[in-house]
């Protein structure tokens, strides 16, 4: 009979579902599909978990906002949230949400079990609260939370507490015990000082939303979120009966640099209030940044992962994301690097060396691998073998020598540099050893041969360490290899030199990467952005908090507002002084409007219907008490009025058929 194989249970955090995916949550996604493919390829049985957090009062405030009952607007954005993943290639195993039947009873059995043990008890509570993160913050009334600025609430509810404050001692022993439970090591130190301070009994119950799991009998109570959205992560393997299915606890969360203290705090003091087992590691990821600042919709600089998958694929995205920042450290995002990656790592480094060995293959050996020379591919005077196998225990560890290996440690842009370093040591050996020129000697055939052969072993030894980060382009290399099996069954652990096949038929040659006109790349993903995201066209929602899916913007019910609220939006005449284009947004115009009081710097989203020169001297309509924010980099401070016309959205400059003055307000 065959073995089992061992489990390996990993997270991502379930998503909110008042927005769509950018780039910040495809690179947790990413990085936990990385993980669990490689896991794979060490023989292990996996579940990856990832899902959408859809209570709290966000959510129910982004649903009234879409006119649509909450339910629907989650169901809704749940299935764009999963629909996403799986385009994007990163499907869950369990995508878990926390609507669903399985999540409530998980929830509610561990609050029965923390009564039980005697860790909860009734209370009141009023503090500033922030609606964004979901969290009580220790601010005074009228000031904005200390973690995202944004502003708090001031909340007085009757709830249940949790006695967080029983788990200072036990916490801390278990970062002692297991110093490996938080990585990396500065978000370790960060929150042991943070429970040295002393941890103060959490609410876990609210009265204060309605959109929440229900607390059994106790009626308006609904959980809190945070206790809710933990819970996920063991509701999406069986809940109370975990113990069934194998994969409770989990081996490894990943998480944003945000969310380490829910993650390392609270989860695992939950669990030990239930007496169930904990998990055993959290990971805390940075950020990917634009401009060095968080990424925002309300500052207007969201980057969305579908456009860069259609133009350059996902694998680039992947690899560039993995390969750019250190894994735990916060990166920038930008096109230019990402377009210079795929060009010089990608189009230049595996994909050129792939097409190079496979057409020298089809051309010199008939389509086949070639036989080696006898004791050539163990001699230790193979200059490429001498070279590849220290290379791949550095990346996929080897007791022998040592090496964790840069996989097992999270290590992927490491990884990356190695495997690329193995790359250019094959081109390198090519240039050195010139098989074209051997090809034309009778005399130098078996030379030819060997040549040949350790340059496709060099390919197919990089296709097996590059799967887990490239999982299209080095499926499709293995496939032109016409290796046998497939290469997610290939075990990364007992990878080695000289176990390519001979004698086998090549497949058709085909280029994985190809080159890119960088100007050009660029040019199309922002263009695709900026379509998808649309940043000023007529007046649309600025504060921009909510991605509708398809549909629940439409459906939206017409609400009417107080002459008060539209008092607020100050309108002003304006007058354009200079126009011009912005390099890399062919959307986008850069305008100086002259508004009474001041000449303002405005980016309108006009650029492929306005030409720069025929809006100089026009009078336009400008929302003047808009707070600035910065498209494609560039500060807009305002922004101009215009219809939406057609199904394209063609922006048309509102205006006036009499003279007005400059400034004048509109009412
Ligand atoms: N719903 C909670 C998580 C509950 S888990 C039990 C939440 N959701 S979130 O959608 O706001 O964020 C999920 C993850 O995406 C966080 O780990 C966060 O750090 C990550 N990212 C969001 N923006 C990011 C970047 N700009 N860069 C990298 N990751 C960031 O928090």
């Amino acid at each position: 009979m065959a073995q089992a194989k061992p489990k390996f249970y990993l997270t991502t955090p379930i998503y909110y579902t008042n927005g769509l995916p950018h780039i910040g949550h495809t690179y947790t996604t990413v990085v936990a599909d990385t993980v669990r493919r490689y896991k794979r390829m060490q023989g292990y049985e996996v579940v990856m978990t990832t899902g959408t957090d859809e209570h709290g009062v966000n959510v129910e405030r982004a649903a009234q906002k879409a006119g649509v009952p909450e339910s629907e607007f989650v169901a809704q954005m749940a299935e764009a949230w999963r629909a996403l993943w799986e385009e994007l290639g990163v499907p869950a195993d369990e995508f878990i949400r926390t609507t669903e039947v399985r999540h409530a009873r998980t929830v509610q059995w561990l609050f029965k079990l923390f009564r039980e043990n005697g860790f909860v008890y009734p209370g009141h509570y009023t503090g500033q609260y922030c609606i964004y993160d979901n969290a009580y913050v220790d601010v005074k009334p009228g000031e904005n939370c200390p973690d995202c600025g944004r502003p708090t609430e001031t909340v007085t509810e009757e709830n249940y507490f949790f006695k967080l404050s029983a788990f200072e001692k036990p916490l801390l022993d278990l970062y002692k015990k297991n110093p490996t439970f938080i990585q990396p090591e500065t978000r370790r130190n960060e929150i042991l000082s943070f429970v040295e301070g002393g941890l103060r009994d959490l609410s876990i119950t609210r009265t204060s939303i309605r959109w929440g799991i229900p607390v059994p009998g106790e009626e308006p109570h609904v959980f809190y979120v945070w206790f809710d959205a933990l819970t996920a992560y063991l509701s999406a393997v069986g809940g109370p009966e975990y113990e069934r299915r194998g994969f409770w606890p989990a081996d490894l969360h990943l998480v944003g640099k945000d969310i380490i203290r829910f993650h390392t705090v609270y989860w695992p003091a939950f669990l030990m209030a239930a007496g169930l087992p904990l998990p055993k590691q959290v990971w805390a990821h940075g950020w990917f940044l634009i401009d060095a600042g968080k990424m925002s919709k309300s500052k207007g600089n969201v980057v969305l992962p579908r456009p860069i998958a259609q133009v350059l694929g996902m694998d680039a995205l992947r690899y560039y994301m993995l390969r750019e920042t250190v894994f735990g450290q916060d990166g920038n995002f930008s096109f230019d690097a990402l377009v210079t990656r795929y060009n010089a790592d990608l189009a230049n480094g595996i994909g050129n060396l792939s097409n190079r060995t496979l057409t020298m293959i089809q051309q010199y050996c008939g389509g086949r691998i070639p036989q080696p020379t006898p004791g050539h591919t163990e001699s230790s005077a193979n200059t490429l073998r001498t070279m590849f196998r220290p290379t791949i225990w550095m990346v996929v560890g080897n007791a022998e020598s040592g090496d964790k290996g840069h996989y097992n440690t999270l290590q992927f842009s490491s990884a990356l540099q190695d495997i690329a370093r193995l790359v250019s040591h094959v081109d390198a050996y090519l240039v050195q050893e010139k098989p074209w020129v051997l090809a034309k000697d009778e005399a130098q055939k078996q030379r030819l041969a060997d040549v040949l052969y350790d340059s496709a072993e060099a390919l197919r030894i990089i296709t097996v360490l590059a799967h887990p980060v490239l999982p299209e382009a080095t499926k499709e290399i293995w496939k032109q290899l016409g290796q046998p099996g497939t290469l997610e069954e290939q075990r990364i652990d007992q990878l080695d030199w000289g176990q390519l096949k001979s004698g086998t038929r090549i497949g058709t040659i085909q280029a994985v990467f190809p080159r890119m006109d960088h100007q050009e790349a660029i040019g199309r993903m922002e263009a695709m952005e900026s379509e998808t995201q649309k940043p000023v066209a007529a007046p649309a929602a600025s504060d921009g908090t909510v991605a509708s899916p398809s549909g629940a913007a439409a459906q939206t019910a017409p609400e009417k507002i107080a002459i008060e609220d539209f008092a607020k939006v100050e309108m002003r005449v304006g007058q354009i002084k200079t126009a011009e284009r912005i390099v890399g947004a062919d959307k986008l115009l850069k305008l100086t409007v002259d508004v009474g009081s001041e000449v303002r710097q405005i980016c309108a989203g006009i650029a492929q219907f306005y030409e720069p020169e025929s809006l100089v001297g026009r009078k336009v309509v400008v929302v003047v008490n808009l707070a600035p924010r910065k498209l494609r980099g560039v500060e807009s401070n305002g922004m101009i009025v215009a219809a939406s016309v057609g199904p394209e959205g063609r922006p048309v400059l509102a205006a006036f058929t009499e003279d007005v003055e400059v400034g004048a307000r509109l009412k």
